[in-house]
């Protein structure tokens, strides 16, 4: 089967590549580089001793997301191209909305012209809003405080409503907090521009 991995040389993306191609689906990254480096894919290539295809394309332009689908049989989809800071979302909201916004609507429509029925989306626990812990998946979700958590709530109408009335599409939508750490390898991991401090009690 294959994969195509939307923002598959960030954080998130670059280890699902390695478990993908670990358990022997072909995995095809599209992603523009705009928060990853190139050398990742290198990365991911060593740590698992296998080569996916790499496409350095904006997912927002139609014209080089349907190129892929046109040149490749994709069976799924995993989606994790976005922009992910929510304070730069505070300041820019119209750079966060366009790109994820527009990024998912652009993958959606390749699916569903090329018929992959099978899209995976990182949304985020952010979704849920205020509501009190712990979260449950049949919560009422909460209007969020930023434009980064509304583009994970619209992306998330979108599929629903799609897969609503397209029977055949299939959609998982994936809400974690912040997963934290990196590849077993020392490889891979996230790419900071500031340091976190995790405090962690015994
Ligand atoms: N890391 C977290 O704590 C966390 C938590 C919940 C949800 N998420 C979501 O999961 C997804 C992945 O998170 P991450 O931590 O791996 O982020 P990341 O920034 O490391 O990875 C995102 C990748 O997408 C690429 N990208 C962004 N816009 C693109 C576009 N228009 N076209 C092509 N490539 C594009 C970037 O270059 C990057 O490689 C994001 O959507 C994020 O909102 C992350």
């Amino acid at each position: 089967m294959n994969i195509l991995v939307a923002g598959g040389a960030g954080y998130i993306g670059s280890h699902t590549c390695v478990v993908l191609l670990e358990a022997g689906y072909n995995v095809i990254v599209a992603d523009n580089l705009c928060n990853s480096k190139a050398v990742v894919i290198d990365m991911i290539n060593k740590i698992t001793g296998k080569k996916l295809l790499f496409y350095n394309v904006d997912v927002t332009d139609e014209s080089s997301v349907d190129s892929i689908f046109s040149k490749h049989r994709v069976d799924g989809v995993m989606h994790f191209a976005g922009l992910k800071s929510v304070g730069e979302s505070v300041e820019k909201p119209l750079d966060y909305y366009c790109n994820n916004i527009i990024a998912t609507l652009v993958l959606i429509k390749s699916c569903i012209k090329y018929k992959d029925s099978n899209f995976v989306f990182s949304s985020s626990a952010t979704v849920y809003g205020d509501n009190d812990v712990p979260f449950k998946e049949t919560m009422q979700l909460r209007p969020t405080s930023n434009p980064y958590g509304e583009t994970k709530v619209m992306s998330e109408k979108i599929l629903t409503d799609i897969a609503k009335v397209n029977s055949d599409f299939s959609v998982s939508l994936l809400r974690y907090f912040n997963p934290v750490g990196a590849h077993e390898s020392g490889l891979i991991g996230e790419e900071q521009t500031e340091f976190q401090i995790i405090s962690c009690r015994t």
